[in-house]
């Protein structure tokens, strides 16, 4: 697509505020509302050439799903890859057969195969999917997009963007670069070169002037931890990894780690041809720019807050997870082979499994009780910390103040422990782990059940 082009299909998404199904049933009885076809395709990121990618539907970014709270949506996954793939859903507190991950709740979808993924979303708001399979190299070329949870009642913005964040591993001539080097798997991660958003590098979205604004940031690589500012200055937080907060702030800055995502409220300048970029640390991700609009004296609209179960404090049961790493062992060994068992949770590396090989969970949840987990970042990294099919609730951290809010996804500073509350309320047994892909790779992965 030319620059002309985007500009202006992306106009039309700011004003219509929704995004076309890609692939929609034209017959209800085909069985789904969405069709993904994971194959390999050639994109173009960089202007000088393709890049060989793996890709929902042939090209990036891939399809935004958007489903509506409260109704199902059904997905049908086409795996044309010559590996077995599955479909996670990032972040939806839905029935553990639709969790998309090999072995714990589903089959493989072998090559050729086809597996129908149909769910209720109970929580409106950002969400997003990938694989859980072979996750740096399918995740890392580019089998990852955004899954949109509209609210049951649609809050009134008069533009609605979705970003996905990705920093690609790629060559000026577009060919991919290593996803994982063992020195940087065991500290940060590998970070890809070009830093894009949906796929382009600091796009230019058209929004109307004076209007209400809802930006949509999600972090779908996999290693970056994003460090977002805005040009105006009264970006207001309005929801965190999915779910809204109920006293919106003003940005400042946020840290917007692997599998997070932050909804943003804007109101546009009032000009036409006036600006706002938002920034990674002094670097432009994104820029909006305001056309002419009739819009006036507009206000963000509130959001209604996502039915998360309330914990029960008082009769809780707290469970330690200490999050470390193997010092008995060499990383790398010496014949250049990785360690898989360097990162440990609770002094357990993920072994892997395999369909008659299912490790120990590394804890037994009782269905409908609250648990306080203590998440302890023993290293001097930091590590953001995904559970399956539950949200948490983030209570307290050892090292700075923490107005309570949910999450997903909980974000470990360097040697900080934070306090999290969840109501074990959905029976099956759920992945836990780092979303830094290589960090779950080389150990940082377990599961809990609840049952
Ligand atoms: Cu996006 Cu198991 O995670
Ligand atoms: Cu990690």
């Amino acid at each position: 697509m030319n620059r002309r082009r985007f500009i202006k299909s992306s106009l039309l998404l700011a004003m219509t505020s929704t995004l076309p199904r890609v692939v929609l049933a034209t017959n209800p009885s085909a069985g789904f509302d969405y069709e993904l076809i994971v194959a390999p395709a050639d994109v173009n990121i960089v202007p000088g050439g393709s890049t060989p990618a793996l890709s929902f539907n042939g090209g990036y970014p891939s399809p935004v799903i958007r489903a509506k709270q409260h109704q199902p949506v059904r997905i049908r996954v086409v795996n044309q890859l010559n590996e077995p793939t599955t479909i996670h859903w990032h972040g939806m507190r839905i029935p553990i057969g639709m969790d998309g991950v090999p072995f714990l709740s589903q089959p493989p979808i072998m090559p050729g195969d086809t597996f129908d993924y149909e769910f209720t979303p109970p929580d409106a708001g950002s969400f997003w999917y990938h694989p859980h399979m072979n996750s740096v190299e399918q995740l890392g070329k580019g089998l990852v997009g955004a899954l949109i949870v509209d609210e049951a009642e649609k809050p009134d913005f008069d533009a609605d963007l979705v970003l996905c964040m990705k920093n690609w591993h790629i060559k000026d001539d577009g060919s991919f670069t290593a996803l994982t080097t063992p020195q940087n798997a065991f500290r940060m991660g590998t970070p890809g070169r070009v830093m894009t958003i949906n796929g382009e590098m600091h796009p230019t979205y058209d929004v109307p002037a004076g209007g209400a604004i809802r930006v949509r940031l999600l972090n779908v690589d996999n290693t970056l931890v994003y460090d977002v500012t805005s040009t105006d200055s009264d970006a207001q937080i309005i929801a965190i990894d999915g779910n809204p907060i109920a006293q919106p702030r003003t940005l400042g800055n946020h840290l917007i780690a692997p599998g997070m995502r932050l909804d943003l409220g804007v109101i546009a300048p009032s000009k036409a041809g006036e600006t706002v970029t938002f920034k990674h640390k002094n670097k432009p991700l994104v820029t909006l720019r305001a056309v002419t609009s009739k819009l006036k004296d507009r206000r963000l609209p509130t959001l209604p807050l996502n039915p998360i179960p309330a914990p029960d404090l008082e009769n809780a049961e707290t469970i330690r997870f200490a999050f470390e790493w193997n010092a008995n062992i060499t990383p790398i060994h010496k014949d250049g082979k990785v360690n898989y068992n360097f990162w440990t949770m609770n002094r357990r590396s993920w072994e892997g499994m395999s369909k008659g090989n299912i490790p120990a969970p590394l804890a037994k949840l009782e269905l409908g009780k609250t648990y306080i987990f203590e998440l302890a970042n023993l290293t001097q990294y930091h590590h953001p910390i995904h559970i399956h099919g539950h949200t948490f609730t983030v209570l307290k951290s050892n090292k700075k103040a923490i107005t309570p809010f949910h999450t997903d996804t909980v974000l470990l500073g360097q040697n900080e422990t934070v306090i999290a509350a969840l109501v074990a309320d959905n029976p099956g047994r759920w992945m836990y782990h780092c979303h830094i892909i290589e960090h779950l790779k080389t150990g940082f992965m377990g599961y809990v059940e609840v049952s």
